[in-house]
């Protein structure tokens, strides 16, 4: 199943929920008049108690999903050392010190632009995309990537850059 079915099942089975706990309140809704501050107490106690849960249940999601920090190292070839390619992004082409690579050979992409903004995006066959980093000027960003597959993969310019953007394509080729 797709992400998006997922999505507008959930969707539509908890708006179905809100639409039954509204009307099953709304029809039992009691003409006869009952002390507020009781029930005003009650509340609050509830509140304190969803609210304590609610920062708990936050603080421990944030510290699960912030453990892998920094998410960008390599995740195979984790022992070897990885081939260090500059890539220099212009308008309109890519710099690549090396385009040819073995399978299984961690790879760290060192990517900057010699003059404005562009994405550094890697694209297998199936125009799927394998790893993006921005290539900015003055700044040089790490992206790693390890091929498990050999084949043609396409380098494209993600940002907008100029009237040559569409332009701005590469090529990596990948061994066994
Ligand atoms: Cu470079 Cu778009």
């Amino acid at each position: 199943m797709s992400v998006q079915t997922v999505a507008w099942i959930t969707s539509l089975f908890f708006m179905l929920l809100i639409t039954v706990v509204f009307g099953v309140v709304t029809l039992n809704a009691s003409k006869e008049r009952v002390p507020y501050d009781p029930i005003k107490k009650k509340w609050y106690k509830a509140r304190k108690f969803y609210a304590t849960m609610l920062v708990v249940f936050l603080f421990a999601m944030t510290i699960h999903t912030l453990r892998d920090l920094p998410y960008e190292m390599p995740v195979y070839g984790q022992g070897k050392e990885a081939t260090v390619v500059d890539v220099e992004a212009m308008q309109f082409g890519w710099n690549m010190s090396q385009t040819e690579f073995k399978v299984g050979e961690p790879i760290e992409f060192d990517v900057t632009s010699k003059d404005v903004n562009h994405g550094f995006g890697i694209y297998n066959e199936d125009n799927q995309m394998l790893a993006q980093t921005q290539a900015m000027p003055g700044y040089t960003n790490k992206v790693y990537i390890t091929f498990d597959k050999p084949g043609t993969y396409e380098v494209l310019c993600l940002e907008y850059c100029g009237l040559g953007h569409h332009l701005m394509t590469g090529k990596i080729v990948v061994k066994d």
